[in-house]
């Protein structure tokens, strides 16, 4: 069984991607993990709402960015959405992500995690996600660090609408699953 699978997907414009987000929603089980990793206004959050909405969520999904996590349980499994811009590595472990996967002290649903590359120890199974602006170098990616909030808010107008979406399966239950949604 292989372990790992990655698949590349192209969105030409928002619809795509949400599409793609909804496609997904109806494959997770309780339990899947899903790592978003892409720049500022990639779509990592334009994703999840998508996704939110598919797995039955009618409550608009906003960007957890200063509520960290946020728990949405009226859909068709419970949503655990995280968001960890605002932290630093080190910070992470008090969050104690790992008991939303463990199923014992909140019912098990799908657990997102924005900015997953601030984990320091990352779930071995899980689903990476990660969003670009095709064609754009890594330098390019994202408005330079010393941006003012202006320049930052110039740089997401100024954003093309396609995106490259990378699907990492990593586990045979992801790869299985991601086999099932035939991209
Ligand atoms: N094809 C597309 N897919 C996703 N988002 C798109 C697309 N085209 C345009 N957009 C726009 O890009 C922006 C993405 O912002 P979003 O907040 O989802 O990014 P993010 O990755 O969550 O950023 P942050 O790192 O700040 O959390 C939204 O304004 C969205 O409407
Ligand atoms: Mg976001």
């Amino acid at each position: 069984m292989t372990e790992t699978v990655k698949i590349e997907l192209y969105a030409n414009n928002l619809d795509e991607t949400q599409a793609i987000a909804t496609k997904l929603a109806q494959l997770v089980t309780a339990g899947t993990i899903i790592l978003l990793e892409g720049n500022l206004g990639s779509g990592k959050t334009t994703f999840m709402q998508a996704f939110g909405r598919a797995l039955g969520i009618s409550t608009t999904i906003t960007s957890p960015t200063f509520t960290l996590i946020d728990e949405y349980t009226e859909g068709r499994l419970p949503l655990y959405h995280i968001d960890l811009y605002r932290l630093e590595p080190s910070q992470v472990p008090n969050l104690h992500l790992a008991e939303y996967w463990r199923g014992e002290d909140f019912p098990l649903g799908v657990v997102a995690i924005e900015w997953a590359s601030k984990l320091l120890t990352i779930p071995p199974k899980h689903l990476k996600i990660n969003l670009s602006i095709p064609g754009r170098s890594p330098e390019q990616q994202s408005p330079n660090l010393e941006a003012s909030p202006d320049e930052d808010e110039e740089f997401l107008k100024t954003l093309p609408e396609g995106r490259l979406i990378q699907l990492i399966a990593q586990g045979s239950s992801y790869v299985e699953m991601l086999n099932k949604g035939e991209f």
